[in-house]
């Protein structure tokens, strides 16, 4: 999938085209939810991924988001963001609207975690209802490669409670 955006932007679900150095720029120097994270783990989040979409410009990566799902029945949207200087004039819509109603995971129940852009997702049907069940989480813990456990607890204390 390639999809032309008004201002010479791309967006494109190639995995193969994803700049990893400017993703694990970003979510390591600048995501409230990422801080620190290694390289490595970016990549293999990135490879282990069941479908990404970068936005690009002249071959540029200005943004990214991507969805681990089993395909069927859900899917989790990660790792979603637009460089600064190239927000607030309607990509990031574009790019969650590509992720999740673009590709093959449009029917299935889509989940998130987000501090401050419930307005974006609710344009795309998120809603921050209370859930039917409560949501339970574990920590991420140290892989057997000794990748860090990561900075993920901090979403967590970031989050509204509700
Ligand atoms: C969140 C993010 C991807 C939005 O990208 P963007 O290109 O600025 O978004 P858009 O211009 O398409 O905005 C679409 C709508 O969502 C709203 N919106 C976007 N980001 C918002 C935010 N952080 N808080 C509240 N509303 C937000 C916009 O106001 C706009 O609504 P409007 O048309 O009614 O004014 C971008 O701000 C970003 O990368 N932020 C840092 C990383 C981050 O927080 N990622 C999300 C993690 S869940």
């Amino acid at each position: 999938m390639r999809r032309e955006l008004d201002g010479g932007f791309t967006l494109d679900d190639d995995p193969r085209r994803v700049d990893v150095d400017a993703v694990h720029a970003f979510i390591s120097q600048e995501s409230y939810w990422g801080a620190g994270r290694p390289r490595e783990l970016v990549e293999s989040a990135i490879r282990g991924s069941t479908r990404v979409v970068g936005l690009y410009r002249d071959d540029e990566q200005m943004g990214f988001a991507r969805a681990v799902s089993d395909g069927a029945t859900v899917a989790y949207l990660a790792d979603v963001y637009v460089l600064g200087p190239f927000r607030g004039r309607g990509l990031g819509l574009e790019l969650v609207r590509e992720i999740v109603d673009g590709g093959p995971l449009a029917h299935v129940w889509w989940l998130l975690h987000t501090a401050d852009a419930q307005v974006l997702y609710s344009k795309l049907g998120f809603t921050d209802a209370p859930p039917v069940h409560p949501t339970m989480e574990r920590a991420r813990r140290s892989s057997p490669r000794g990748e860090s456990g990561g900075a993920e607890p901090r979403l967590r204390s970031s989050l509204p409670r509700p």
